[in-house]
């Protein structure tokens, strides 16, 4: 891909915690803007089509909309830097190597919505990106368009580092304001949405730390410009954490929209030891899996939801012929069943069960009541749960049932 458009993982802003040269290279340009005219900063966000990378692809403006409306007091700006799920290596490299463009676009989030508390909630078990995290949040906290942005928001404003749990579960946005707030991360039903009760109760907005990274560039070239980075109404570029059995696995930006084709054949350059394509974990392993028939889907939000997919946050695990998916699909049950929380019972107990059927099959033990327990599980567990967790789990086993259910009868021993 050209340099030209690439916009968060550019060689020249690759500068770490040094502001001072984020700065030289236009750093900061975006946020001057937002500061000129902070009452356009959401129809931009709307016009560029920004949509949440952290795994739903919500319209970034629909978020900030209403925290931006809300009667002036205690706001909150959270940026989602959790990033536990298997296949996801995105945020913590913005982290490590452009903190400052992320922590630009949470301020500029903050001069939108007038909110006075922005925290960056960053893995633990990424020590880099924390380290990186706290030395950039330092130097903006003295930095004179900070100052301008209190002036804006009309008061102090607090800009902290919060290491998250480094649980899984603890990246779901309510359980993110749980342990913003000091407590364990568990997540809580919605509504109410973090708009209307965040922390403490307050407005809050949750984003994706690469959602974050997208807003300087927009605010400092423009909605068009952004637009025109994607292929066709894709808007944007994106992140893909490319995995699995290719022979450059990475993080790639690339326009919106890319075809999966040429992210694992051109990019990815093709599969390892010549082996065969057989399928995509895509947006990490709690979606359908794309198979030899969706090469040619175009890797953006609609797009994949079209072949009852999602692209999530952009990671894509890619398997080979060859590969069991029986034995894949085990083992990040597994890490559902370990990453559940416990207050549903039905999540806890369901991704336990659907771990046990799995690893039966897989370790040649199955017989067909335990196959058609897994298919009753499927039918049953969906919504179970007050966060996504039992639903994604539900997803990677249903569509590894119905697209490759041979794979699972082989296995079986009656
Ligand atoms: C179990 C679970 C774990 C999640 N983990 C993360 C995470 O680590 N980082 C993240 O940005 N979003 C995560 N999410 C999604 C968040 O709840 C939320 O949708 C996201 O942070 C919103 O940001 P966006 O609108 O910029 O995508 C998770 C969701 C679930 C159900």
């Amino acid at each position: 891909m050209e340099q030209l458009n690439q916009v968060l993982l550019r060689d020249d802003v690759r500068v770490g915690a040094d502001l001072g040269a984020w700065l030289a290279h236009g750093g900061g340009e975006g946020l001057t803007k937002a500061l000129r005219d902070p009452l356009a900063i959401l129809a931009v966000i709307e016009q560029a089509g920004l949509r949440g990378m952290g795994g739903a692809g919500f319209a970034t403006h629909r978020k900030w909309a209403p925290v931006a409306a809300a009667a002036a007091g205690e706001k909150y700006i959270i940026c989602n830097g959790n990033e536990d799920e298997p296949g996801t290596f995105k945020d913590r490299y913005l982290l490590e190597h452009t903190p400052h463009q992320v922590i630009e676009g949470a301020l500029i989030a903050a001069a939108a919505t007038r909110a006075n508390h922005v925290v960056l909630y960053v893995n633990p078990h990424q020590p880099l990106s924390l380290n990186m995290a706290r030395q950039a949040v330092q130097q903006w906290r003295v930095h004179a368009q900070f100052a301008e942005l209190e002036r804006l928001v009309g008061g102090t404003i607090s800009l902290d580092v919060i290491p998250s749990s480094g649980l899984y579960i603890g990246g779901e946005e309510t359980a993110v304001i749980a342990s913003v707030e000091g407590g364990f991360p568990f997540p809580r039903r919605k509504p109410p949405y973090p708009a209307e009760h965040g922390v403490h109760g307050s407005p809050t907005i949750v984003n994706n730390t690469e959602t974050m990274a997208h807003v300087p560039g927009i605010l400092r070239h423009g909605a068009q410009w952004y637009r025109s980075l994607g292929i066709g109404n894709a808007a944007g570029t994106k992140l893909y954490s490319l995995s699995g059995d290719v022979l450059r696995p990475g993080l790639y930006e690339l326009p919106m929209g890319t075809s999966l084709e040429t992210l694992v054949f051109e990019h990815g350059g093709g599969m390892l030891q010549g082996k065969e394509f057989k399928a995509v974990f895509t947006g990490g392993p709690s979606n359908t899996l794309l198979t030899k028939r969706d090469l040619d889907v175009a890797l953006d939000f609609d797009s994949v939801r079209q072949r009852r997919s999602r692209l999530g946050t952009g990671a894509m695990i890619v398997v080979s012929e060859g590969t069991s998916i029986v034995r894949k699909v085990a083992e990040y049950v597994s890490f559902f069943a370990q990453g559940s929380c416990g207050q549903c019972p039905p999540c806890k107990g369901g991704t336990f069960q659907l771990m046990r059927l799995l690893s039966r099959i897989d370790t040649g033990r199955g017989v067909r009541a335990d196959l058609e327990a897994l298919e009753n599980l499927c039918r049953i567990l969906p919504g179970s749960g007050r966060c996504g967790l039992i639903d994604g789990a539900v997803t990677v086993v249903e569509s590894s049932l119905q697209q490759f259910r041979g794979e699972y009868e082989a296995l079986l021993i009656a």
